[in-house]
């Protein structure tokens, strides 16, 4: 039985996560980037950093899938937005949904984690997507703002970190 565990990270986060899984699992992660003969594996641990609603290289990874049949796949999102509010949580999965075969989302598990922002780290183009959608977003009433607004007005400008490693406690018990 062979097992990857691959992520896509930008700023890191997502990396942390998975690397931390490889260290408790003794599971070899790896960035999407790099993965080769992604059909040799068994079990694919697939962590992704939310960057407007898509999940960081997941579609081109499992797209390169060809046999599921025998196979265990375990989606994770690391995104700033509270997962633990329902709304948003349907949000993600709908996005999920969206963006990959319905048999691999029928039969993938899904996790959600929460991650963190530096802006000081941004590049230049999410600095400005983040201003547009701050502007965007910052005066709505409180009742017509998501999970998502809200984390980003919370967070804005700011150095904000919610990686919580108990949260892989869940996806060990599932692996
Ligand atoms: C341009 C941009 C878009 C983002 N979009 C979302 C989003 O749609 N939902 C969300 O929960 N977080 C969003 N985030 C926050 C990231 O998901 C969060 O910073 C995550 O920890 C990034 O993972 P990474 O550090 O592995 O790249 C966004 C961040 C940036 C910079």
């Amino acid at each position: 039985m062979r097992n990857i565990i691959i992520y896509g990270s930008h700023y890191g986060t997502t990396k942390q996560y998975a690397e931390e899984l490889s260290r408790r699992t003794n599971i070899e992660a790896i960035s999407f980037e790099n993965v080769k003969k992604i059909n040799d594996y068994n079990h694919i641990i697939y962590f992704g950093g939310l960057y407007a609603g898509g999940v960081l290289g997941m579609s081109k990874t499992i797209k390169k899938l060809n046999n599921i049949s025998s196979k265990k796949i375990i989606i994770v999102t690391v995104g700033l937005s509270d997962p633990t509010d329902e709304v948003n949580k349907n949000n993600i999965r709908n996005n999920i949904k969206s963006q990959i075969p319905k048999e691999i989302f029928e039969k993938a598990k899904i996790f959600h984690l929460r991650g963190g922002i530096d802006y000081s780290k941004l590049s230049f183009i999410n600095k400005n997507m983040m201003k547009l959608l701050y502007h965007a977003v910052k005066n709505l009433p409180e009742e017509k703002q998501s999970a998502e607004d809200r984390a980003m007005i919370e967070t804005y400008n700011k150095k904000v970190n919610f990686v919580d490693f108990s949260g892989l406690d869940k996806i060990i018990k599932e692996i």
